[in-house]
């Protein structure tokens, strides 16, 4: 179990799960270790962080008198723009059977203002496009890269994720093969900014996010066309030269002026993996940062719902029940917010429907990726199999989802086996 403590309340022998405020502000490189010496006690105390969370399974509990929960919360500044704020969960929490919701910030836009949301999404894309293609033709020629004339632009996408997301990340989504390139670094800006925002990231470190998302495949532009585009599967020597776009990347950021750490480090690290099986450090969990682990789940997310040369796009619920399946891949906890700030359900999931009947998701409506597409297969009315329907929840007066359930709850056993029938139905 989880528990938030203050920082004073450390002790030798607990094991540090997470520490609150900026990242960037954090003593350790590695965010999640056991307390060993009381070097590390003290670097802690010293940097001025008030609460950490641990983990009980992992190291000894909290101290009988350590609250665990406060309201006095560490970094509301006056006169900043809010980002809601989450305290870290005291236990990892099951998977809650509320339905996703937008953040609590954002509210409904009228019919209007949402005509006005959709014109200034697609001046940002349009706009997006040409300055990243800019940009990555300056990399290509072996010029620095000026990441200063890219400042704006994060602010535009910053500026409409926090109108409304859905908008400007189902815009980025729909990209040609040949638009790929410079959209999806478009789209992973937008993705990362979202997932900052429900994460509770420190607002002063969101430019720096969003930066990190449009530059952090500067590095393909060493990668010539044909393998870039390449259609069929990749040579050794191909894979090679691929797997060096990071590094190629950094290089290139490292020699421009004015790059901030957090888009270096992204552009370095969106590939390594929780389990250390990634490029090109092979580094493992210890020594991933958050904002590298959520470079990875934002990347991966978009190139999978995207229509790249070599692969179809899949449903952004497909991608996302996919990706959850990939053991080693990404940090779950991330994960899910990650799904959580998408307000997708992912394929497979087990809803319980209005008019007393289970249902399986198996897409998302095309108008509104918010909205899943159901099957519906069992009756709570009568606790029995029902012939399977397909809902649209996106359709004007259709039914509606009213929660997600755990399976176990309803005796299914092996839900694995049964979603997945449910879906090739
Ligand atoms: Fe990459
Ligand atoms: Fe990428």
């Amino acid at each position: 179990m989880r528990h938030r403590v203050r920082t004073n309340d450390l002790k030798l022998g607990m094991f540090l799960h997470s520490l609150e405020g900026s990242w960037l502000e954090h003593p350790f490189w590695r965010s999640r270790f056991l307390l060993e010496n009381q070097d590390q006690l003290e670097q802690i105390r010293s940097s001025g962080i008030a609460w950490a969370v641990i983990d009980d399974r992992k190291g000894k509990g909290p101290p009988e008198s350590a609250p665990v929960a406060a309201s006095d919360q560490p970094g509301d500044v006056p006169g900043k723009r809010t980002a809601v704020r989450r305290d870290p969960p005291p236990v990892i929490p099951r998977r809650s059977n509320i339905m996703p919701a937008p953040r609590p910030e954002l509210r409904r836009l009228s019919g209007r203002e949402r005509a006005s949301a959709v014109r200034k999404a697609s001046t940002v894309i349009k706009h997006s496009r040409t300055a990243v293609m800019g940009l990555f033709e300056d990399a290509r020629l072996g010029n620095s890269v000026k990441s200063s004339k890219m400042a704006p632009l994060v602010d535009r996408i910053a500026d409409s994720v926090d109108i409304d997301p859905t908008i400007i990340l189902n815009m980025a989504r729909l990209k040609t093969k040949d638009e790929y390139t410079y959209l999806h670094s478009v789209a992973v800006s937008a993705l990362m900014i979202n997932l900052a925002r429900k994460l509770n990231v420190p607002e002063d470190q969101i430019h720096d996010i969003g930066m990190a998302g449009l530059l952090h495949d500067v590095g393909k532009t060493a990668i010539p066309d044909d393998i870039l585009l390449k259609p069929g599967k990749l040579d050794d020597k191909e894979w090679t030269t691929v797997r060096n776009h990071p590094e190629r990347g950094h290089q290139i950021l490292s020699a421009s002026e004015g790059v901030c750490d957090i888009a270096l480090e992204v552009c370095l690290r969106h590939h390594e993996k929780m389990d250390g099986t990634g490029y090109p450090g092979r580094l493992s969990a210890d020594n991933l940062s958050l904002v590298t682990r959520m470079s990875s789940v934002c990347d991966v997310y978009d190139a999978l719902t995207s229509q790249r040369s070599y692969n179809k796009p899949l449903s952004a619920s497909h991608a996302l029940a996919k990706m959850q399946s990939w053991s080693g891949h990404f940090d779950q906890l991330v994960l899910r917010d990650f799904v959580d700030s998408l307000g997708i359900l992912p394929a497979g999931t087990l809803v319980r429907m209005d008019e007393d009947e289970l249902a399986v998701v198996i897409g998302e409506s095309p108008s509104d990726y918010s909205a899943p597409i159901v099957r519906c297969f069992h009756s709570l009315h009568t606790d029995k199999a029902i012939r399977p329907k397909v809902i649209d929840t996106g359709r004007k007066r259709a039914r509606s989802v009213l929660a997600v359930e755990d399976p176990e709850d309803f005796g299914f056993v092996d839900w694995t086996t049964m979603s997945r029938n449910l879906l090739a139905m």
